[in-house]
């Protein structure tokens, strides 16, 4: 089979007169476009009124996009419910935390639960699937847009009563439930389901366990809702379906939950534009949905330049745009899509940027676009492949949340500040990352890294002592293994689920105050957490020279088995502490790293490719890789030379 990277982005024909199409396809060509997403927000367009259909503009589209050769994402367009529906049916409005019912003149802010609204979507897509389903354009559906964006869940007496069947399924009996949720607290014991209430705003201390369940219930609903549109899809179209996922930076649902359920793994990402060392970020995204997806996934939407919702939206840099879409093809994307295709002259986005930009084809942004076209269709070699990685970070969205509910030892302790932290120190050292969910096969990894694993099931504390007795190398940070599912501690004192595996156990947390950093005898420094470590088996690698825990170990190495297992018991800087921990655990599970090689230049194995990304303004120069560039064919047998802001792709074999 002919590989192709899918390059294009989000098409809004419905936004321009028809003559402006000609010119798009003509465009689209030249830039090398075989893809585009089509028809996400149209549904007020192909049912003007409920049970009225005018798809003849839709038709043409097709049609055109078809006859020049342009593949099509065709969308779903239940995330922009029309205004008649709403109209006609106020009850499937969204109601928010507060208890406040949200307006339309927008996307979403609909009811996922709602009868009515799920109603409305099966016949739309009924309708659409069978005009299309057979249309020889249409390479992928695209079902709905961003699930969950802009409120995951609603509070609605619909809502609430969807949560009552979900625990019921759940748990079977009501005593179950009470018995998970650790009831007696408070002595908030329910007598039947439908007492239990929606964790809206309320005074403080709702139950944790009730608020996990919520998450896990919302989550599903969405899940349901894209399951409900797939079948009808599949029942005229055999192409392959997705729904756009936002990793990392939608809390609220669980992708790991998603990865079996979609065909194919897309998602968006957009960089923070005044975030320091963004291209981080990045990478980290994409090696997390890599993960979610087990192999190759796409890029659905990025941008070329400047999005509009940030509170100041940088434009791109001269070849950034180019890096970023590179650093996801290394790290696993087999298509780079943008949003979108021509910039908006009306609504919310006109500010945003496209790969048509407002100025037209004499732009910076166009020309970058059309190179990165013809750079795409070079690099077709790429798709399907591997990315290579020997270390494996843990992450999961259910710790996320538990860990981030209300009333925890320190507001300062977050999630994705530990994992960021982890992350970055070995993105400077040069080292690919997997994600992996903490029950997963971890067998294959040399090296595991657990930041900010508050909530470990058994099942994922007997995975975690499995893979160090046999051989592995495995790196824990503090405040992890501390709950189960129920945000209910572990038996006895903490780190109730990796007590064994570490070697140790906490005989009290001491977080520390606002701004305070506390000293280790190795030199490094602790931030936010210090605790009191009492050594059962391993042994202090360093201690607390200062703080509340003065003389106390800070570091620790446990031997278990074949394996070993080290303890963080403080927040690490990466330039203190951080780095110099995970060199030695990287050292101990023998995963080499590149010598010489400036900090910021991102260098991953991909098949047979390598790709160096200088995100610098220096040039520099890579030793040690051998090959043919794989875009102008240049052999290589010595340092590699990569200009400030450019990247470099070898064919090493
Ligand atoms: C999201 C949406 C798009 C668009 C972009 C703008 O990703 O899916 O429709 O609004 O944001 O950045």
């Amino acid at each position: 089979m002919l590989k192709t990277i899918r390059y294009g982005g989000d098409y809004n024909p419905e936004q321009w007169p028809e003559e402006v199409w000609h010119e798009d396809v003509r465009l689209m060509r030249e830039a090398g476009v075989n893809l585009v997403s089509l028809g996400i927000f149209n549904w007020g367009i192909i049912e003007p009124l409920r049970g009225e259909y005018d798809f003849s503009g839709l038709d043409r589209i097709m049609e055109l996009l078809r006859a020049n050769g342009i593949g099509v994402d065709l969308g779903t367009p239940t995330a922009s419910p029309p205004a008649w529906l709403r109209r006609e049916h106020p009850e499937i409005r969204l109601v928010d935390f507060d208890g406040r019912v949200l307006a339309g003149g927008t996307r979403h802010g609909v009811c996922p639960s709602s009868p009515v609204y799920r109603e409305a979507c099966a016949s739309i897509v009924e309708q659409l699937a069978a005009r299309y389903g057979d249309h020889s354009a249409v390479e992928l559906w695209h079902v709905h847009n961003e699930y969950g964006w802009a409120g995951v869940a609603c509070y609605c007496e619909v809502s609430r009563q969807a949560f009552h069947r979900w625990l019921e399924s759940r748990y079977g009996d009501i005593d179950r439930l009470n018995d998970a949720w650790g009831t007696a607290f408070w002595g908030i014991v329910y007598r039947s389901f439908d007492q239990i209430e929606a964790p809206s705003a309320a005074p403080p201390g709702v139950n944790p366990a009730l608020q996990l369940d919520w998450q896990r219930f919302s989550n599903d609903e969405h899940i349901a809702n894209y399951r409900a549109q797939r079948e009808i899809v599949a029942r005229y179209s055999n192409a392959p379906a997705t729904t756009n996922f936002m990793v990392p930076n939608c809390k609220d649902m669980d992708y790991w939950r998603w990865s079996d359920v979609v065909d194919v793994v897309s998602n968006n990402h957009y960089l923070v534009a005044e975030r320091p060392e963004n291209h981080i970020e990045l990478s980290m995204s994409a090696d997390l949905v890599r993960g979610v997806a087990g192999g190759p996934w796409m890029v659905m939407e990025h941008s070329t330049s400047a999005v509009n919702w940030q509170s100041r939206n940088l434009a791109k840099t001269s070849g950034e745009m180019r890096r970023n879409s590179l650093a996801h093809l290394a790290r696993g994307a087999d298509g780079l899509m943008f949003f979108q295709w021509r910039a908006s002259r009306s609504g919310a986005e006109k500010f945003h940027s496209a790969m048509l930009p407002h100025g037209g084809t004499d732009t910076e942004v166009w020309r970058d676009v059309v190179a990165l076209g013809a750079d795409l269709q070079r690099l077709a070699g790429v798709t399907g492949t591997e990315v290579a990685s020997e270390v494996a970070l843990l992450w999961d969205w259910e710790s996320w949340w538990a860990l981030e509910l209300e009333w925890r030892p320190s507001v300062d302790l977050g999630y994705r500040e530990r994992v960021e932290a982890y992350y970055e120190a070995l993105w400077k050292q040069h080292v690919t990352v997997d994600f992996a969910h903490p029950e997963a096969d971890l067998s294959g990894y040399r090296l595991v890294v657990a930041p900010s694993s508050y909530l470990l099931t058994d099942a994922a504390a007997k995975n975690l002592r499995g893979y160090v007795e046999d051989g592995g190398h495995l790196v824990v940070s503090y405040f992890s293994g501390i709950v189960d599912e129920h945000d209910t501690v572990h038996p006895g004192a903490h780190p109730g689920a990796l007590r064994e595996t570490l070697g140790l156990w906490v005989e009290e947390f001491h977080p520390l105050a606002e701004g305070d950093a506390a000293s280790l005898d190795s030199g490094a420094r602790g931030r936010i957490w210090s605790e009191r470590v009492r050594l059962e088996g391993a042994q202090a690698l360093t201690s607390f020279a200062d703080g509340p825990d003065a003389g106390h170990p800070a570091l620790t190495r446990h031997r278990l088995g074949a394996g070993t297992a080290w303890y963080a018991a403080t927040a690490l800087d990466d330039s203190t502490g951080l780095r110099a921990l995970l060199s030695e655990a990287l050292d101990h599970a023998g995963v080499p790293r590149p010598i010489g090689v400036p900090e910021h230049v991102e260098i991953v194995h991909r098949g047979d490719y390598c790709f160096l990304i200088n995100h610098t303004d220096q040039d520099t120069t890579v030793p040690g890789i051998r090959g043919a560039d794989a875009l102008d064919g240049t052999a290589y047998s010595g340092d590699i030379p990569v200009a400030a802001g450019d990247a470099v792709i070898v064919r090493t074999s």
